[in-house]
């Protein structure tokens, strides 16, 4: 498949402020020169510029995956020939039979794991080739959540968030601030003093998505976020991320959770055997 990217630029070529005319009439064209998911993979040809009119600045991906594949080193080919886009914005859910590598490309994006061949850009940022020393740049501006929360066991909830800020030097007198105004955000400012033992599974998936969230980062992975949740928690920490998107954040979960695909309907990227077997903008779980 051919890099995203370039379409990309083409299509949105195709709507130049100002110009009468070159705005196209149905949804999918048009979600299509916004450089929106799925739609921006039609293939619909687009009208030349007219001349004069200045070429727009091509709008950076919040995620670009450029012929990316992954092969581990005991042999396991994990990613295949992946090339997709994600808008800043955007909310996407990535499903996939286990083992089909949904983790393995969310761990490409915070530079986890690195792909064998192929680009991750962030940003516009290839992050394959960013030097170890600004990884942990990258790691403030993507929050990641996990199935298993991956808190701090003798540490509150408060302490938990805190954590992730001190470790990365912010002054201490902005921390208290910061963490009050995260846990509220997540709905724990009641439980801030809580420690994990002391919280429901759902209560702690909140305190880490509240820590991933700490440093106000465009871009929100979670993998798996309502793994190991009841299904009316799993709603509600669904809820609580589509609610995160609408405050301007790139959100990008992979689930298994068909119910909250097919009542949430938004972009849907499937993946099968390591490769994109489907790409919908307002999708299902099962196609
Ligand atoms: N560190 C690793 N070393 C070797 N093989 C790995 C490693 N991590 C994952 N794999 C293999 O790569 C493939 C993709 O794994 P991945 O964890 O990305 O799948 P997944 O879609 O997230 O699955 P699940 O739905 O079970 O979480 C699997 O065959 C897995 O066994
Ligand atoms: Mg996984």
């Amino acid at each position: 498949m051919e890099p995203r990217r370039s379409r990309n630029v083409t299509a949105r070529a195709a709507v130049p402020p100002g110009v009468p005319g070159a705005v196209p009439e149905d949804g999918e064209t048009a979600a299509r020169a916004r450089g929106d998911g799925a739609a921006g993979r039609a293939g619909v040809a687009v009208e030349p510029l007219p001349p004069g009119v200045p070429e727009p600045a091509p709008e950076v991906a919040a995620i670009e995956f450029d012929r990316v594949s992954k092969t581990y080193p005991n042999g396991v080919v994990a990613v295949r020939d992946v090339s997709l886009s994600i808008a800043p914005g955007e909310f996407v859910f990535i499903v996939g039979p286990t083992g089909t590598g949904k983790s393995t490309l969310m761990k490409m994006i915070y530079r986890e794991e690195l792909p064998t061949s192929g680009r991750v850009l962030v940003d516009g940022r290839d992050v394959t080739r960013l030097p170890a020393r600004h990884v942990p740049f990258l790691r403030r501006r993507v929050g990641v959540v996990f199935q298993d929360f991956k808190l701090l066991p003798r540490r509150t909830a408060r302490e938990n968030v805190a954590f992730a800020l001190e470790v990365t030097g912010v002054p201490s007198r902005e921390v208290p601030r910061r963490v009050a105004d995260v846990l509220e955000v997540v709905g724990l400012a009641g439980r801030a003093d809580a420690l994990p033992g002391e919280m429901s599974a759902g209560e702690q998936q909140r305190v880490s998505i509240a820590r991933a969230l700490v440093h106000r980062p465009p871009l929100l992975l979670a993998d798996e976020p309502t793994g190991n949740l009841d299904p009316d928690t799993s709603w509600e920490i669904m809820q609580l991320l589509s609610q995160i998107n609408l405050r301007a954040t790139t959100v990008v979960v992979t689930t298994h959770d068909k119910m909250v695909v097919d009542v949430l309907r938004r972009r849907v990227i499937a993946l099968d055997a390591g490769a994109v077997v489907r790409d919908q903008r307002r999708g299902r779980y099962g196609g």
